[in-house]
């Protein structure tokens, strides 16, 4: 049985309780094993070239798949992981990164083009806030701050070139609390893309 069946079982009969599923999503039973096992990989083997180009058409289509083309954008382990964090959090899609950092560039960086304005938490992690000021610039996208403890200073900020609004929750270090479901439906009213972490 494989993850994604699983949680479709769990899910159909069990919708219910986090922890039955949290004691059965992973269960492998190809494996043999409770938990999955851990899957290291570079480069994946396939039959044929029209098995990878078929595999690679449905990657595209973001079809659900139990592995990758290529080890570098993750392997089973982590997608059985990125699949129970999407249960837990309904999330729409969950991508694991390897650190923190990594996460705030790599959803940065898949948003912003050139000419495009960002609206940021000035209580952001600092190497987020060098990232935002001082790389993006390079690339012709301009951050602009807002205090975190003014909701209002935010909605002035945005304009239509905002492309993301990115809040930090609590702030770094000074640890601001900011009221994410006020942001999000503004955001969605605004239809400008959001982003917390
Ligand atoms: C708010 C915030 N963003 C990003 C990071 C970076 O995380 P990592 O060290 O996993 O890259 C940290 C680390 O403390 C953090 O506090």
């Amino acid at each position: 049985m494989d993850i994604a069946f699983s949680i479709f079982v769990i899910k159909y009969f069990m919708r219910k309780s986090v922890k039955t599923f949290l004691k059965s999503a992973a269960k492998d039973y190809v494996a043999r094993s409770v938990n999955p096992p851990v899957v290291r990989a570079s480069t994946i083997l396939f039959k044929t070239m029209q098995e990878l180009r078929k595999h690679q058409k449905n990657i595209a289509k973001g079809k659900d798949v139990s592995h990758w083309d290529y080890g570098r954008q993750g392997n089973q382990t982590t997608i059985q992981l990125q699949k129970i964090l999407k249960e837990l959090e309904q999330a729409h899609y969950v991508f694991l990164t390897q650190t923190g950092f990594s996460s705030v560039a790599l959803a940065i960086m898949s948003v912003c083009r050139p000419g495009d304005e960002i609206v940021i938490s000035d209580c952001v992690y600092r190497p987020t806030q060098k990232l935002t000021s001082q790389l993006l610039k390079e690339f012709n996208i301009n951050a602009i701050w807002y205090n975190p403890n003014s909701l209002e200073d935010l909605k002035n900020k945005v304009t239509k070139k905002t492309k993301l609004i990115f809040v930090e929750n609590p702030g770094s270090n000074t640890f601001e609390f900011q009221d994410l479901g006020k942001i999000t439906s503004f955001a969605k009213k605004k239809k400008y893309i959001h982003l917390h972490r």
